[in-house]
């Protein structure tokens, strides 16, 4: 259920740790189990150091046994819907087939939906590694 999904990234959203951009992020993934996974933007104040919500819950997902995203849901504070950054569209694809939903939401309600094919068109997979020689 999408408002399950909606609650549980709420909820981390809080306890992100983004005192340097002040911009909290909460990301939540259904995987095929059924089991929700959070996760929280964590910044560093070595900058590049800091990670994205939507990494922190693919990390739970996998740390738990799981290798497969089935939906996802982010929200922040934002005036229109947050969309993961370019990084975390190829962890999303890594994760997750061509058709599952992502849902972009704002605290104030608005909500986008889109898909990971949508989000990374001409994905990098491991198809493009296979030897020619
Ligand atoms: N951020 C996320 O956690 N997820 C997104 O989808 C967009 C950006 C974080 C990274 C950084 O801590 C802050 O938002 C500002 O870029």
């Amino acid at each position: 259920m999408v408002s399950e999904l909606r609650q549980a990234a709420t909820a981390v959203r809080e306890n992100a740790h983004a005192p340097y951009s002040g911009f909290k992020v909460g990301a939540a993934l259904r995987a095929a189990s059924g089991t929700l996974y959070v996760g929280c933007n964590v910044e560093n104040v070595a900058y590049p150091e800091g990670t994205c919500a939507e990494a922190g819950a693919i990390a739970a997902m996998v740390a738990a046994g799981e290798t497969v995203l089935k939906e996802v849901y982010v929200i922040a504070d934002s005036p229109m819907p947050v969309t993961p950054c370019g990084g975390c569209r190829q962890k999303l694809a890594e994760f997750g087939a061509a058709e599952v939903p992502v849902i972009m939401a704002t605290l104030g309600g608005e909500e986008q939906h889109t898909t990971i094919a949508e989000l990374l068109p001409g994905t990098f997979t491991v198809a493009h590694m296979e030897s020619q020689g």
